[in-house]
C-alpha cells in the first residue's frame, strides 16, 4: 500500500541565522527585525541613530535573540565597528538589511538645488549603504559564510517623477552598487540585492508630506496602488525575508519591486 510522506511546515526561513538591520529602530526596518526572529533568527542587531526605539524595539523582541546597537551609517569606523560588535555578539553574520535613509529636504528641483543638504542625503543614503555592504562582505568572506545582503532603493530609482532630484540620485547610486557588488562577491557566495518599496505610510513620508500619522499618509497613497489595498511594512519585510533566506539562494543581482503597481 503507498504511503503518503509526512507533511512538513517549513516556517523558520532563518533557522539559526545572525542579521544586522541598519534603520532597524523604525517603519521598515523595525517590521523586519520582527519578521526575521519570527523566523528562527538567532540574532538581530538592530543598528540605527534613534537610541530610545531602538532599545525599546529589542526589548519587546527580547534581548536574548535582539541587540540595539547605535550606529550612524555615515560614519564608515562606526559601520566597521557594529559589524565587528555584531560578530563579537553571535560568532557570525549571515545577513545584512541595508536599510537606513533619509528624504530630500525640500524638492530639490535643479535650478534651486542644494548642495549641502544634497551631500548631507547622500553621506547616509549612497556612503551609508556602501560602508555597510563593504564591511558585511568583508566579516562574510573572513568568517566563510555564503551570506545575503539586502539593499533598500526605491521605486523613485525607476519612477518618471519631477520632484525630490537628491532622493532619486541617491536611490540610482544604490541600484548601481548592488549590481556590482553582486558580481564582485558572487565567488565568495554571497549574494546582494535590492528591495524596491513604493511609497508607505512611515514616519519617512509622514514627515515629507507634512500630516500627522500613518493613516494620514496611507490616504495620500491609497488611490495610487492598482493593486487594491495599501502597501504596508509587512509586505516589504516579506520581500527582504525571501531575499535573506534560501528561498532565494541563486538569486542575485536583483531589484524587488513592491509597490502594488504604483500610478504616479
Ligand atoms: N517611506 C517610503 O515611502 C519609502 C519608499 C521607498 C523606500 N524607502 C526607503 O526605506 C528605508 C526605510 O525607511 P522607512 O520608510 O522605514 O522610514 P523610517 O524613517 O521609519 O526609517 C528610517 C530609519 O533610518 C534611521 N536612520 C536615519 N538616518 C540614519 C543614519 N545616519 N544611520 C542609521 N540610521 C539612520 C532612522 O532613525 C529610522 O529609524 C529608507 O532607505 C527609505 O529611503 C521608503
Amino acid at each position: 500500500m503507498a504511503t503518503t510522506a509526512p507533511f512538513v511546515t517549513v516556517d523558520n526561513k532563518l533557522q539559526d541565522k545572525v542579521a544586522i538591520i541598519t534603520g532597524g529602530a523604525g517603519g521598515i526596518g523595525e517590521a523586519t527585525a520582527k519578521l526575521f526572529v519570527e523566523h528562527g533568527a538567532r540574532g538581530v542587531v538592530i543598528a540605527d541613530v534613534h537610541d530610545e526605539k531602538g532599545h525599546q524595539l529589542a526589548e519587546s523582541i527580547g534581548t536574548d535573540r535582539s541587540t540595539y546597537i547605535h550606529c550612524d551609517v555615515s560614519d564608515e569606523n562606526q559601520v566597521k565597528s557594529l559589524v565587528e560588535s555584531a560578530v563579537k555578539l553571535y560568532g557570525r553574520l549571515d545577513v545584512m538589511f541595508c536599510n537606513a535613509g533619509i528624504f530630500s529636504s525640500s524638492i530639490q528641483n535643479i535650478l534651486d538645488f542644494d548642495m549641502a543638504a544634497y551631500e548631507k542625503l547622500f553621506s547616509v543614503n549612497v556612503s551609508g549603504v556602501a560602508a555597510s555592504v563593504k564591511h558585511a562582505a568583508r566579516a562574510m568572506v573572513e568568517g566563510g559564510v555564503s551570506g545575503s545582503i539586502i539593499c533598500t532603493a526605491s521605486i523613485a530609482a525607476s519612477l518618471d517623477g519631477d520632484r525630490f532630484t537628491d532622493y532619486t540620485m541617491s536611490k540610482c547610486a544604490v541600484l548601481g552598487l548592488m549590481r556590482r557588488a553582486s558580481r564582485q562577491l558572487a565567488e565568495h557566495g554571497i549574494r546582494v540585492n535590492c528591495v524596491s518599496p513604493g511609497p508607505i505610510g512611515t514616519t519617512m513620508s509622514i514627515k515629507s508630506l507634512g500630516v500627522s500619522n500613518q493613516e494620514e499618509a496611507e490616504k495620500v497613497f491609497e488611490s495610487k496602488y492598482l493593486l487594491k489595498g495599501v502597501l504596508k511594512v509587512k509586505h516589504v519585510a516579506d520581500a527582504v525575508l525571501f531575499l535573506a533566506c534560501k528561498d532565494s539562494e541563486f538569486v542575485t543581482g536583483q531589484n524587488l519591486v513592491v509597490d502594488g503597481a504604483y500610478k504616479i
